[in-house]
C-alpha cells in the first residue's frame, strides 16, 4: 500500500494514430517553437514521421518522433511536458522504441541534443546510450547566434551525437 503521500499515476505509451498529431504539433511548438527538427545533417518534419506518444492519468504528456534510416532508428524528437517530466515517461518511451528497434532488426538507435542540454545527455547516457560524436558548431551554423543561451545560460553550439547498440537479442 502507498504511504498517503504518496501519489500514484498511470503511466502509458502507445503509437500515434492520425488524431494525435494535433497533440504532436502542440507539444513541438511548445519546446522547439517549430515542427522542424535539424539533426545528424538533415531537417525532419515530425508530422511526417511516426512517434509513439506518452499519458500520464490519460492526459496527453509526451512524445517521442522517430525515423528508420537503413539499420539506424533515429530518435527526432523527445519532449515531456514540465509538469509531468520525472515521472518516468521519458524512460517509458526510450524503452519502447528500444523494443521497436530491436523488433525491427535493427543494429543501433541514435539521438542528437545540444551541447547545453546537461539533463538530455545524463538521460541518455543513464539509459544506455554512449556519446559518439560531436558536431561542433552544427547548431549554431543551421540556426544562428544564441542571443541567450540554453540550459544554465550555456551557449547552445554543437551537437552531441549518443548511440545505443543493440546487439543481438
Ligand atoms: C529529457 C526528458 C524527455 C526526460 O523526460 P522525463 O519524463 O522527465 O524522464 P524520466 O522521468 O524517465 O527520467 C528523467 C531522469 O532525468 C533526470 N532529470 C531530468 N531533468 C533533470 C534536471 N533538470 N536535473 C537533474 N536531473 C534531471 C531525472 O532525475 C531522471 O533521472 P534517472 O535517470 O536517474 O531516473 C524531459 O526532461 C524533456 O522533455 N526535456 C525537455 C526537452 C528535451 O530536452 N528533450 C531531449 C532533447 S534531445
Amino acid at each position: 500500500m502507498p504511504s498517503p503521500s504518496q501519489e500514484i499515476h498511470v503511466l502509458s505509451v502507445r503509437p500515434a494514430e492520425a488524431g494525435d498529431y494535433d497533440g504532436i504539433k502542440q507539444l513541438a511548438e511548445y519546446f522547439w517553437q517549430e515542427t522542424e527538427m535539424f539533426c545528424f545533417d538533415r531537417t525532419y518534419d515530425v508530422l511526417a514521421l511516426p512517434a509513439l506518444i506518452a499519458f500520464r492519468d490519460q492526459v496527453l504528456a509526451g512524445c517521442l518522433s522517430y525515423s528508420i534510416e537503413g539499420s539506424e532508428l533515429v530518435i527526432v524528437m523527445l519532449n515531456v511536458l514540465p509538469e509531468h517530466q520525472r515521472s518516468g515517461l521519458g524512460g517509458k518511451l526510450i524503452s519502447w522504441v528500444v523494443d521497436l528497434a530491436k523488433a525491427k532488426n535493427l543494429s543501433r538507435v541514435i539521438v542528437a541534443t545540444s551541447n547545453d542540454d546537461l539533463p538530455a545527455i545524463y538521460f541518455y547516457q543513464r539509459r544506455g546510450f554512449r556519446l559518439s560524436e560531436v558536431a561542433a558548431d552544427a547548431i549554431a551554423r543551421h540556426h544562428g547566434p544564441d542571443a541567450s543561451g540554453g540550459f544554465a545560460g550555456i551557449p547552445v553550439r554543437d551537437e552531441v551525437r549518443l548511440t545505443l547498440e543493440l546487439g543481438p537479442s
